[in-house]
């Protein structure tokens, strides 16, 4: 029994493509490895890593890899005893779309010794052009059999063009039901805790609407820069890094109606329905910025025109949203690394405290704020009386943080959920194509028609048209 005492998968052959890239290094061995010494994944399991024959390294070289990557990414380190019954189920198989045979016959040696019939489950950490033609060899090679699974990394498509041609292929391979169209924001546990929020209490789903909310931010900054991938980086940009992906799947957790219940097929629908009532995207309100510097990176254009920064505004224009702007933003190279959701409450309609009186018309003083990069919080901030004599304002805060009231030990990392919910099967935190369609369609006019960067100073918040962007209101970050 695993030990936080959930489910455990079947038996599974694993397979990671681009088993040596940046994702399997920082998230997909460390986090399969935190599985492992979890007790969470299968009785018996292989993982294989793949690649082009010409990326391709030794059974010991990847292993090598992987204790390298799960030293540096992992909780648990490789120096833990149960490194060598994880490191022992490693091994090494190239694969081209013209030579599949070294992976297939690595899989079937590795479902032998397994015995039985296991599952197969491919990750595709590999960049959108590669989809395709992975998805393709999966099925010329007969890889793709019933019991198998994929995992198919963001971002889906380049636009919605190529997002539909991308579906088609892989539905000409694979059931829906064998596909799972990964976004690691999806499996934080903050994420998730925004259905909790709404749906588990009584407190917060009343006022959760534009009778009390006046504006919705979902900010996520990073102080990273690109760290070495500006091949995909300076071809993809930040809207189609973050905001397509990551940033439109949390604001349809904040915007969805209550689902029927928590399974796949009622949570895609209420997401849809959110992404149907999204206006197509007005150019006007679109700020894209590129940090000084950028273009000097090795492997950028020197006249690139990529946004490392997006701020966008959008509306939810339903009945529940109607008027209330979502500001949406994310770069690299700016001031903090951090991930939130902050929901701004109409003012009261009566100002009787007299320093409330003298307050700017659209302060920070009324605001749920939710915190859900790891470890995660939620905070109110609030109004109070100051203790003393008069009775005036000052600005108070009631805190949630995850390690006051849980065991944070507990806790997986958004990769790790994931691989472990695709393992079983279970699609409800997993992304619909007909929800990312539509959001690559309401993008289009921006993908059409893009301004020009605008460069912003490494460490900032972005240029002086982002607060020009979110005005009468304020960003609540920087949080001074
Ligand atoms: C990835 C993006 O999907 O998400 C990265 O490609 C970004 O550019 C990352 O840094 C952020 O995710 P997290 O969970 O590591 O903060």
């Amino acid at each position: 029994m695993p030990k936080n005492g959930s489910a455990r998968p079947e038996n599974h052959v694993i397979v990671l493509f681009g088993a040596t890239g940046d994702l399997a290094k920082r998230k997909l061995l460390p986090g399969l490895f935190h599985l492992h010494t979890a007790g969470l994944l299968p009785q018996e399991y292989r993982i294989i890593g793949t690649s082009p024959a010409q990326y391709a390294v030794t059974d010991e070289q990847f292993k090598e890899h992987a204790e390298a990557a799960c030293a540096d990414f992992c909780i648990t380190k490789p120096t833990d005893p149960s490194w060598p019954s994880f490191a022992e189920r490693l091994s090494f198989a190239a694969a081209d779309p013209d030579d599949p045979a070294p992976l297939v016959a690595a899989v079937q040696k590795a479902e032998k010794e397994i015995g039985g019939s296991p599952r197969r489950l491919f990750h595709l950490a590999v960049p959108p052009a590669a989809f395709t033609s992975v998805i393709g060899m999966l099925g010329a090679s007969g890889l793709a059999a019933d019991r198998a699974r994929v995992i198919i990394e963001k971002p889906f498509g380049t636009d919605l063009d190529s997002a539909r041609k991308l579906d088609q292929a892989v539905l000409a391979v694979f059931d829906e039901s064998q596909v799972f169209r990964i976004d690691h924001f999806l499996g934080k546990e903050s994420v998730d805790n925004i259905l909790a929020f709404r749906f588990a209490n009584g407190l917060n789903e009343p006022i959760w609407n534009r009778h009390h909310l006046r504006y919705v931010e979902i900010d996520v900054p990073e102080t990273l820069s690109i760290e070495g991938r500006a091949a995909f980086y300076d071809a993809t940009g930040a809207y189609r890094d973050m905001v397509v992906t990551h940033l439109f799947q949390v604001l349809a957790f904040v915007a969805m109606e209550a689902p029927v219940s928590l399974s796949a097929k009622h949570l895609r629908a209420e997401k849809l329905k959110v992404y149907e009532a999204l206006k197509p995207i007005d150019v006007q309100h679109v700020v894209r910025g590129q940090y000084e510097g950028y273009r000097s990176e090795p492997g950028v254009a020197a006249n690139s025109q990529t946004e490392t920064m997006v701020a966008v505004r959008v509306e939810v224009d339903n009945w529940r949203w109607h008027g209330v702007p979502f500001f949406l933003r994310s770069g690299k190279a700016m001031g903090a690394s951090r991930q939130v959701i902050v929901l701004g409450f109409q003012p009261p309609p009566l100002r009787m405290f007299p320093a409330h009186r003298k307050d700017t018309p659209y302060g920070r003083q009324n605001e749920i704020v939710i915190d859900f990069a790891d470890p995660g919080a939620i905070k109110v901030n609030f109004l109070a009386k100051v203790p003393g004599a008069e009775l005036s304002l000052g600005n108070a805060e009631m805190a949630f943080y995850y390690k006051d009231s849980f065991v944070a030990s507990n806790a997986l990392e958004g990769y790790e959920r994931l691989i472990l919910l695709a393992m079983l099967g279970d699609q409800s935190l997993f992304t619909s194509s007909d929800g990312i369609e539509r959001v690559w369609e309401i993008s289009e006019p921006l993908l059409e028609n893009p301004s020009p960067v605008e460069p912003y100073a490494v460490g900032s918040y972005g240029p002086e048209s982002v607060r020009q962007l979110i005005a009468p209101y304020h960003w609540h970050l920087p949080h001074v």
